[in-house]
């Protein structure tokens, strides 16, 4: 019997979508060398054309064949791919990638996952493949694979599963290695301390407001249907809480990110929980969610972003 691993390539190879498990979100992918099939990304997933996609690779050498990796982006690249870490750099002259999977920019968002699934779908279609996160756009993007089935299922999508799912559970960093200074575009779970060290140089965060170079990254993101009230230290009649740490958010429902305190684990549990609190809130007629102080330093600056955008 053919793994499913192998029925997975073979959809990739026919121009078919396939929703697989990363270390960070699952991914609804396509093979990034074909149009027809990135289109179909946009179409399942509702989202607008100008918003370019990641590249997903197996090994430093295949991104080379379609990106111009600068001294510092292989510095970066080296150090921490498989991983979490999503590199802009130039395209390549040469290069195949489907025009919508660059949106007209110039430059191509390029990663090594690090999880099992994904590296073998790489491995085995043999084609780059092009994959934002399983979920609707705009809405909280997919940790568990009964997320994906919710969003997909019926939809003409292959969704691949794993004991092991995404174990860091919010979206890869964003570093653009192609400004004068390195620069992150989206936080994540490896840091700008991080990227800094590795990079001997200061690295900076692009201001939100100003991402010009990643349009999608402007709107209304990760949210829930449920209006999100931040920084909550009480829970106001009609919402439910997510907490942190001591936080005392406490009512039916309500959910704990972290009881011991640890943003790592917060991070892994965010999105689930939010989907969580947000299907109890609509099940029970609740107004909002309301979520508690999460601490603005290491992973806890990834967590508060995502935060805000689901609450913008
Ligand atoms: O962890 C992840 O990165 C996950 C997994 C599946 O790999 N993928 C993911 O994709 O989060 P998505 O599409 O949800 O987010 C990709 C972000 C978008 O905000 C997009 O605007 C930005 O990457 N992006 C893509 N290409 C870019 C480029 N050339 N320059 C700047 N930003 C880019
Ligand atoms: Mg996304």
């Amino acid at each position: 019997m053919k793994d499913s691993i192998d029925l997975a390539a073979d959809f990739i190879k026919m121009g078919k979508l396939v929703a697989f498990p990363t270390e960070t979100v699952y991914g609804l992918g396509a093979d990034a060398t074909n149009e027809m099939a990135v289109k179909e990304i946009y179409a399942l997933k509702g989202r607008p054309s100008i918003n370019p996609l990641i590249v997903h690779v197996r090994s430093l050498d295949e991104a080379l064949k379609i990106a111009v990796l600068n001294e510092k982006a292989l510095k970066v690249a080296r150090y921490f791919w498989p991983g979490p870490l999503t590199i802009v750099a130039r395209l390549g002259d040469s290069t195949n990638i489907a025009a919508s999977v660059l949106a007209g920019l110039e430059t191509v968002a390029i990663r090594v996952p690090a999880h099992r699934v994904a590296l073998e779908l790489l491995q085995k279609s043999g084609v780059p493949i092009a994959a934002p996160s399983a979920n609707p756009s705009g809405y909280i993007s997919a940790t568990r694979h009964e997320h994906v089935l919710e969003h997909f299922a019926g939809k003409d999508a292959l969704v691949l599963r794993d004991k092991e799912e995404c174990k860091y559970g919010i979206e890869s960093t964003i570093l653009d290695t192609t400004s004068k200074s390195p620069t992150v575009l989206r936080s994540g779970f490896i840091t700008l301390k991080a990227l800094a060290e590795v990079l001997e140089e200061e690295v900076l965060l692009s201001s939100s407001l100003m991402q010009i170079k990643a349009p999608g990254m402007l709107d209304k993101h990760y949210a829930p249907a449920t209006k999100l009230r931040l920084n909550s230290t009480d829970l106001a009649i009609g919402e439910v809480g997510l907490n942190f740490g001591g936080a005392r958010l406490l009512g039916a429902g309500s959910l704990n990110l972290s009881d011991k305190s640890d943003l790592i684990e917060a991070a892994a549990n965010l999105y689930d929980m939010l989907k969580r609190l947000d299907d109890y809130a609509r099940e029970n007629n609740l107004l909002g969610i309301a979520v508690a102080p999460i601490p603005n330093e290491g992973v806890g600056l990834a967590i508060n972003d995502r935060l805000q955008r689901a609450a913008f």
